[in-house]
């Protein structure tokens, strides 16, 4: 694992999206694995910014998310389709049909394997983007889950959704189940970036960085992951 700390968020952010928009200069064809939560919104700025400025071409860029709440349509505010949507996807010249987000609706097990298929034919994950929850999850893998998993429906647990309620108007709105890459689809992909920032992440970071690989810390798998850099400021890296 490369680790890159940073002094402060704002640098961490433009060298993550400095290291996507390398990507996507090199391969214009790339398929770019995205993520949602706090973690990545600056560095979308930071790619919205650059494409109104540079104009880095995204027409030929595909990008499938890590992860949806069943239940929500992609219309719902607090939907993952909705967020990419707002923070990226309209900003940049990405054809709509170009980005896959899990559906959170409908028969959801047909759902799952069809992602995993859409994902194999448009050759796989070039670089998949991640944060990390302060359990340990990355996308909604939440511990104990196998880390031979594929796209799943998976039961939120109750940290997780009493830390994501700060996007709901009360607790009881947020949903209870999401739709999930799994721990094996995430591993697949050629490249992984994992950007974490913040005290609150720090013995999260240092479990997944220094401990023993373990199904309770989901984050820890990435040490068999043959190119993959965490991305961190110095309160985040604190217990390495
Ligand atoms: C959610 C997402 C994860 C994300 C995590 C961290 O649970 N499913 O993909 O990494 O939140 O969120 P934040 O970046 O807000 O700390």
């Amino acid at each position: 694992m490369q680790v890159q700390i940073f002094q402060n968020k704002e640098a961490l952010h433009r060298a993550v999206a400095e290291r996507i928009i390398a990507e996507v200069k090199q391969n214009p064809q790339s398929v770019l694995g995205l993520s949602t939560g706090s973690s990545p919104i600056d560095t979308y700025a930071n790619l919205v910014r650059d494409h109104q400025t540079q104009g880095t071409d995204y027409s030929r860029v595909r990008t499938f998310n890590l992860d949806e709440y069943v239940g929500l349509a992609g219309s719902h505010p607090q939907s993952y389709r909705y967020f990419m949507n707002e923070h990226l996807f309209h900003h940049l010249n990405i054809p709509m049909e170009n980005t896959y987000v899990p559906s959170g609706i409908g028969d959801l097990e047909k759902e799952c394997e069809a992602y995993e298929n859409e994902i194999k034919r448009q050759g796989g994950i070039d670089l998949q983007l991640l944060g990390i929850g302060t359990n340990g999850h990355i996308g909604f893998n939440e511990p104990g889950t196998p880390l031979d998993s594929r796209t799943h429906v998976t039961r939120l647990l109750q940290e997780t959704i009493t830390a994501n309620a700060r996007f709901f108007s009360t607790v009881e709105e947020v949903p209870t189940e999401a739709v999930t890459m799994g721990i094996q689809t995430i591993m697949e992909a050629r490249q992984i970036v994992l950007l974490a920032y913040g005290s609150k992440k720090a013995a999260t970071i240092r479990d997944a960085v220094r401990r023993p690989v373990t199904e309770n810390v989901p984050a820890s798998v990435l040490q068999h992951h043959p190119d993959v850099a965490l991305y961190l400021d110095e309160e985040a890296a604190a217990l390495l």
